[in-house]
Formats: C-alpha cells, sequence, structure tokens
C-alpha cells in the first residue's frame, strides 16, 4: 500500500431557476421542492481543491482561500465521514480512507463577483475526495448526495449543463434525493448568462437561515411545494428541451419572483433585493414589453445580483442597453449606446455608479480531476505551497 495519495479537482458554480427553499430535514439536507439549475463554466468560474492523504498526518486539516479552518464544523464532517463510510464498506484494497486528510481548496473566483462558493466548493471536496478513495457510483447520483450533506445547492454542481435535483420521497436515508442531469452543456449553445453585481456585501441573513425562518412562517411556502414547483419544473424541462426560450424565459421570471414573495411573506420578512434589484426587473420588462418578445431573463438568488439568461443574438443589444442605464461613472454614460426610440418607450432613469461588474459567461461543465495537477498542496509537506498555485484572476475592472 502506498503511504500517500494526492489529487486535485476543480468544480463549478449552479444557478437556481427553480430554487430550493426550505427544508424537510436538517441533517441530511433533504428539501421540500425539487429544484432546477444551470451550471456555469469553469473557465469564469470555479473552485479548486486538491486532498492528500498520507499516514504521517495526524488529523484532517482544511485551508480555505489560504487560511487554515480552526476545527471542521458539522457539515465538512459530516460530508468526509460519508465518503470514507463509502469507501469501507466498498473494501478498497487502496485504504486511503483511513488516513487522515489534508485539504486545501481555492475559489478561482473574484469574491467581487458577490456570488457564493458553497455549491463549488462542497461539490468539488466530493468530487475530489471520491477520487482519491476510487468511489465508483453504486447507483446513478449516489456521489452527489455526498455533496447534498455540504450544501444543498451543491448536489446540482456535481453535473455540467441543466441539472435537477430531485427532492425524492421515500427512502428514510434521503438516498433518493439526488441530482441528475437532464441536458449536458452543449444541448443548447446559444445560452448566454450574465451576472450583475449590485452588491458586494455579505448577504445580511444566510440562506440556511432564512429559509428555516421561511419554514417556520410562510404560509406561501408550503402551498407552493405542493401544488406549484413540479409542474412548473415539468414546463420547465420541456422549455428547456425543445429550446424554447419564450417559455423558459417566463418561467425563470415568474419562479424568481415568487421566490422573493415568498422571502417577503416569512416573518420577520426577509428582504434580499435591493433597489438596483428591482430597477432592474422594471427594465427587463419594459424591454421585453417595447420588443413585443421576451429577449432576456432575470433572476435573483438570496441577495441583490441579478443573473440573466439571454440568446447570443440578443445580446450586443442588451449589453448596449445595460451600459446605458447603469454606467459606472459621469463618464461612461454614452447617450449614443441605444436608439432614442427605444429610450423614449423605456422611459426609466440612469442609474449612475451602481453596478459594480458585469460578467458575461455561458452554461459549462461538470467536476474534473486535474490528472497532471498543478496540486495545491506540496507533496513533501503536506501543507499549501506558501506562493498561491492558483491566484484568483484579477478584479473584473471594465463591463465587458
Ligand atoms: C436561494 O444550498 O446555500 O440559492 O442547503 O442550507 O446550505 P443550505 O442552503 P443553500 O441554499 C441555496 C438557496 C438558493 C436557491 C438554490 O440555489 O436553489
Amino acid at each position: 500500500m502506498n503511504d500517500i495519495a494526492i489529487v486535485t479537482c476543480s468544480a463549478p458554480i449552479n444557478i437556481a431557476i427553480v430554487k430550493y427553499w426550505g427544508k424537510r430535514d436538517n441533517e441530511l439536507i433533504l428539501p421540500i421542492n425539487s429544484s432546477l439549475s444551470t451550471t456555469l463554466s469553469q473557465d469564469d468560474f470555479k473552485t479548486v481543491t486538491t486532498v492528500m492523504a498520507s499516514k504521517s498526518f495526524q488529523r484532517d486539516r482544511v485551508w480555505l482561500n489560504g487560511i487554515e479552518l480552526d476545527k471542521l464544523d458539522r457539515r465538512l464532517q459530516n460530508c468526509i465521514r460519508n465518503l470514507r463510510e463509502k469507501a469501507n464498506e466498498r473494501k478498497n484494497e487502496r485504504n486511503f480512507q483511513n488516513m487522515c486528510l489534508h485539504i486545501c481548496s481555492y475559489n478561482n473566483f473574484p469574491t467581487s463577483a458577490g456570488l457564493a462558493s458553497s455549491a463549488s466548493g462542497y461539490a468539488c471536496l466530493v468530487y475530489a475526495i471520491a477520487s482519491l478513495f476510487h468511489l465508483e457510483e453504486r447507483w446513478a447520483g449516489e456521489l452527489s448526495t455526498c455533496a447534498r450533506l455540504g450544501s444543498g445547492s451543491a448536489c446540482r454542481s456535481m453535473y455540467g449543463g441543466w441539472v435537477k435535483w430531485e427532492k425524492g420521497r421515500n427512502q428514510a436515508d434521503g438516498n433518493d434525493s439526488i441530482a441528475v442531469q437532464i441536458a449536458d452543456q452543449r444541448h443548447w449553445p446559444d445560452i448566454v448568462v450574465l451576472i450583475l453585481v449590485f452588491s458586494q456585501q455579505q448577504k445580511p441573513i444566510s440562506s440556511t437561515e432564512a429559509m428555516q425562518r421561511s419554514m417556520e412562517t410562510s404560509t406561501l411556502l408550503p402551498y407552493r411545494a405542493e401544488h406549484i414547483v413540479h409542474h412548473r419544473i415539468e414546463l420547465l424541462e420541456n422549455a428547456i428541451m425543445t429550446k424554447n426560450f419564450d417559455t423558459f424565459a417566463k418561467l425563470v421570471m415568474q419562479e424568481s419572483n415568487q421566490f422573493h414573495a415568498i422571502c417577503l411573506d416569512t416573518y420577520p420578512p426577509i428582504m434580499y433585493l435591493n433597489e438596483q434589484s428591482k430597477s432592474l426587473i422594471k427594465l427587463l420588462s419594459k424591454y421585453n414589453e417595447y420588443h413585443k418578445m421576451i429577449k432576456a431573463a432575470y433572476t435573483f438568488d438570496a441577495g441583490p445580483n441579478a443573473v440573466i439568461y439571454t440568446l447570443k443574438e440578443n445580446f450586443q443589444e442588451l449589453k448596449r442597453v445595460l451600459n446605458y442605464y447603469y454606467p459606472r461613472s459621469e463618464a461612461d454614460w454614452e447617450p449614443e449606446l441605444i436608439p432614442d426610440q427605444l429610450s423614449t418607450y423605456l422611459d426609466l432613469p440612469v442609474i449612475k455608479n451602481a453596478l459594480k461588474h458585469i460578467i458575461y459567461t455561458n452554461i459549462g461543465g461538470g467536476p474534473k480531476v486535474w490528472p497532471s495537477g498543478p496540486h495545491l498542496l506540496d507533496i513533501a509537506t503536506g501543507l499549501p505551497y506558501a506562493e498561491k498555485v492558483h491566484a484568483p484572476p484579477p478584479e473584473p475592472s471594465e463591463p465587458f
């Protein structure tokens, strides 16, 4: 048996188009409704994680973005324990699962993107440890159940493209609550995704805490879970499979609106959208109305930053509209960016200095092993390199 093993992987983030909100089991992280997401390209956003096992390690240790965790929280422990148990059940010859692990993880995306990293973080952790332990899935979606133990939305980052998280129903162990890829990243190449960062501040209340409060107080939430989501997912799956942008876009916006209505129905209410988020909702609604067809769809998660879906053919005009209405400074504003006819119809104020960044990206693939590294841990010492191997990319300074 070898004395050490090392694996490095990367994993993507995902954006929910049907939101997961509410747990029926807090320990196993089982949701009250199924959800749907798009996985974003790892060219722009990814977590990179190196996992190393060694007989000489004394305890499990984790470094996140260069800083060692004082102690591993419950979710992290649950995840690692679950993977070890699975490896032991399989009686793998290479017994790495019984050695201590050193885990080093970086989010290779700028903090200014205003995106949560727990989904890519846990997906990457699970994918990397499973590779180190040589854990083959015994049934489809098995590894997604391990990622789910870290953070619900992480199970969807285990696949690329268009992904459904089935809430599961029957199994007490939650093994039927799995992520399933409904189409891969090549399915609808015309889709472009824009991320509009209005705020880089931490959200006032975490998703975990907020959804718990909604579970306790919102009367709309159980209605939605029982009567709305199932049908909405069917309609959206159909729109995705037939590449019907109009239907897709409308459902995505309605879904985002409903999610934020539930936040407001929670007591005390949760308000993730700010004035700029609301201005964008108005802008895109009027813009679509002007064209008498849907050209762009917004969705907002637990924060004020928008994710917009559009088609390649609409992208250039949409960029101009966004740059016109959200110039980053007085000097950036160009009145000739859009035709007078459009600005007259939209009749909305120009909002200066509100938009921090726009990042445009695509639908992308799932987690991958980096067979030849580079690793984030020094194989000689088992510690992170003093110099970052994966320095985060520069902050995006210019929109587009
Ligand atoms: C609004 O997955 O972060 O982004 O399971 O408690 O870790 P925990 O919550 P988390 O919640 C994500 C909520 C959401 C919608 C979604 O991604 O589906």
